[in-house]
């Protein structure tokens, strides 16, 4: 009986630490986004009459999309544009720019804000197809939607992507609403076929998908350069030093304190018992432009110890600035679940953040962790500062 209890209670502290890192984690980070306008203020105010975007879908192209998902059309096609994959290794950023904008998939990446308003985030994860995040910015009209949908094969001859003659009527002679498709064989009779509300639905659905608006986080990437640049705002002032190398190697791990070694263990940890702290900063410290800042050379993380105490127990959101370079997200506090690290495991990861990548600042105590801690006592579980709040709090609190 007593292991049944214990056992039980293994399964669902699991679904419950899965459910906090993987569900609240995620909305805490992108679940108050909401459709903004193309631009905003120097202030972050928006204009009173300006459009806000995304739009919503046509309620025909929301029926579509369920059968887009039905037919399992998102198995070879992704609906997101990359702005670049980042090889690490070596430490060195490698940016294989804008390749996706290259490809003429998209006129800038896509962000989380632009699927705030859909149903189904279909995403993808296999790209066997091109990416059709956005497909309805091609010229492609409805005709050549329809044959691509009732016979790919009709227009690109040696197509793989599959075809859906189910979702059309043949009939024999041309009528109102119908659709010639030329014959794969020499000389046959061409095809005449009638779509059906189903078809309709799915080349609405196709049409709608066009991120074609900009918005503030993320605007039209006109040439190379630009990404350059964009990928270049996480790199610290002075560049990113020779040394910056992942992981460090042994000879330099065995020079530094055993604190150091267990700060990089919180760091690279993910899962329980981890600070996971790589998934966003990444190896190199140098985060992900736009989404992530970087720690390296970030004055956050150098700087005063009690405030990056404090962000390291509760987490941060809003408006930021690091390096230099404004960011706008929100980090939960760190560790599995949400604000489980201990004193010391805080201690040893801001010891390690402190002096890597370039960095060089005091190590941090486990005591030093304990009095910040003690400190906030009457704060709320989870309640991530803002640098306004921060910057408000004089260190004389
Ligand atoms: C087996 C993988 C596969 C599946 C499943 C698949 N496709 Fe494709 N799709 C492809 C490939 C490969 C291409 C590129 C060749 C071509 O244009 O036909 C493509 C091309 C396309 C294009 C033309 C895109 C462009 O920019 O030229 C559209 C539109 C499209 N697919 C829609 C769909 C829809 C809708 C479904 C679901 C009914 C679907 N695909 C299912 C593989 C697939
Ligand atoms: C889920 C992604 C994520 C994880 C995991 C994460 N952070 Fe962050 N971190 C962020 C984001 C996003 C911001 C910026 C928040 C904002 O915009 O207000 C940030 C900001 C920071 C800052 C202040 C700004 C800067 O770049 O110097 C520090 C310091 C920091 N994180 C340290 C850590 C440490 C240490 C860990 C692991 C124990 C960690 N973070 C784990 C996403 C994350």
């Amino acid at each position: 009986m007593n292991n049944i209890f214990k056992f039980s209670f293994g399964i669902l502290a699991t679904l419950a630490f899965a459910w906090l890192a993987f569900v609240v984690g995620a909305s805490l980070q992108y679940g108050d986004l909401s459709p903004e306008a193309e631009s905003l203020e120097e202030d972050g105010s928006r204009l009173p009459d300006s459009e806000l975007y995304p739009k919503d879908m046509p309620g025909l192209a929301k029926q579509g999309a369920e059968e887009y998902l039905a037919l399992g059309c998102v198995t070879c096609h992704t609906q997101q544009v990359r702005l670049f994959t980042r090889k690490l290794g070596k430490g060195k950023r490698v940016p294989e720019a804008g390749t996706d904008i290259e490809r003429g998939w998209g006129k800038r990446a896509s962000m989380p804000r632009d699927y705030v308003l859909q149903d189904h985030v279909m995403l993808g994860n296999t790209r066997i197809g091109p990416d059709l995040a956005n497909v309805g910015m091609n010229e492609y009209d409805d005709e050549w939607l329809h044959k691509h949908l009732f016979e790919p094969q009709s227009l690109v001859s040696d197509s793989i992507c599959p075809p859906s003659p189910f979702l059309y009527e043949t009939t024999e002679e041309p009528k109102a609403g119908s659709i010639e498709i030329p014959s794969r064989k020499e000389g046959g009779q061409p095809r005449h076929v009638i779509p059906s509300l189903r078809a309709n639905r799915v080349v609405a659905y196709l049409k709608s998908l066009k991120q074609d608006y900009e918005l503030p986080e993320m605007s039209f990437i006109e040439s190379e350069e630009e990404v350059d640049e964009i990928a270049d705002s996480n790199v610290p002032s002075g560049g990113i030093p020779d040394w910056v190398n992942y992981p460090l190697s042994a000879t330099a791990m065995s020079e530094l304190s055993p604190q150091m070694s267990a700060g990089k263990e919180v760091y690279t940890k993910i899962g329980a018992g981890g600070g996971g702290c790589v998934t966003c900063h990444q190896p190199t410290g140098l985060g992900v432009p736009v989404a992530f800042p970087p720690l390296a050379g970030s004055d956050w993380v150098k700087g005063d110890k009690e405030r990056l105490i404090k962000i390291s127990l509760f987490g941060l959101m809003g408006e930021i600035e690091v390096n230099g370079v404004k960011y706008n997200g929100a980090m939960p506090a760190p560790g599995t679940p949400p604000g489980s690290l201990t004193d010391q495991q805080i201690a040893d990861v801001l010891t390690f953040i402190r002096n890597s990548w370039g960095n060089s600042a005091s190590a941090i105590s486990a005591s030093e962790v304990q009095a910040v801690r003690d400190s906030l006592k009457d704060r709320p579980a989870m309640q991530m500062w803002t640098e306004a709040e921060l910057k408000s709090h004089s260190k004389t609190e």
